[in-house]
């Protein structure tokens, strides 16, 4: 009786031990918490809940998607060594712009990475885009819409232009979910009611929308 107990104990030990998987974003959540990260950024959405004072009272983007818009690996980098995405906001123009975010050393950034991951919603489907250098894509992103007028990005050479009212999407194909990017354009609202990208969906048609993602999807 005593050695089929201890044997039990000893099971539930080793399972335990070999389990972080599920214990980390537990432990993510009270560190992003106890870091007061939601000081700045929502990890509830939707957003068309939140009134505009409320849109208007945090500083950082929204995170309530963050597992439907960002690729894990990028994320758990991203927060262990932030740089700037959006380079007129928080990370300034100014001698600010270092990448001076909050910065998680450690199992820390993979334990809110493990949190944010799991934070997602049923406007993203899957499998819809498949990254591709798509001919009509890149037309639509350098030539028919203003695209590279908000948005830093690096073209077929390597060489980095474009403007910066918006995030840049150079890196876009490793941080960006390629089937977020899709749902973002054609429908904005449903992740950002109040912000100043323009609603596409309006102007493209459904194959351009598409078209369009695909190939951001690829930016390097
Ligand atoms: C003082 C406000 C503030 C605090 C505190 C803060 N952030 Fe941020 N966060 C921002 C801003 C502003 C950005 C946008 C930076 C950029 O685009 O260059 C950002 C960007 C991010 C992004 C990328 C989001 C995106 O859509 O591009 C993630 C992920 C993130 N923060 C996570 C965290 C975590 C985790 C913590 C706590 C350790 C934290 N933040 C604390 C303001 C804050
Ligand atoms: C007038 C400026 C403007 C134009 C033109 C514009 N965007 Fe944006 N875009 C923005 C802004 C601003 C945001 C960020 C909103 C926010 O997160 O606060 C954004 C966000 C995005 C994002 C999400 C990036 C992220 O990391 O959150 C993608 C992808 C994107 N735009 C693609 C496009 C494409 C494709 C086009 C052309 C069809 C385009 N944009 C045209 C301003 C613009």
């Amino acid at each position: 009786m005593k050695l089929v107990f201890t044997m039990i104990l000893g099971m539930a030990i080793a399972f335990a031990a070999a389990s972080p998987a599920w214990a980390s974003p537990a432990d993510g959540k009270k560190t992003f918490e106890g870091q007061k990260c939601n000081a700045c950024h929502y990890t509830d959405g939707p957003a068309r809940e939140k009134s505009i004072a409320d849109q208007l009272a945090k500083k950082g983007p929204e995170l309530w998607y963050a597992g439907s818009k960002f690729q894990r690996p990028w994320l758990e980098g991203w927060l262990a060594k932030p740089a700037p995405i959006r380079a007129l906001a928080y990370n300034s123009l100014t001698e600010k712009n270092k990448g001076d975010h909050p910065k998680l050393a450690g199992a820390d950034a993979k334990n809110v990475a493990d949190f944010l991951m799991r934070l997602t919603t049923n406007e993203v489907k899957a499998g819809k885009i498949k990254p591709k250098k798509s001919l009509k894509g890149r037309q639509v992103f350098t030539k028919k819409m203003p695209c590279t007028g908000c948005h830093r990005s690096a073209g077929r050479k390597g060489k980095v232009s474009g403007g910066i009212s918006g995030p840049t999407l150079v890196g876009a194909s490793k941080r960006l979910n390629p089937d977020w990017i899709f749902a973002y354009l054609k429908n904005p609202t449903h992740f950002k009611p109040f912000k100043p990208m323009p609603t596409f969906a309006d102007i493209l048609k459904a194959k351009d929308i598409k078209n369009v993602a695909t190939y951001v999807a690829t930016l390097k």
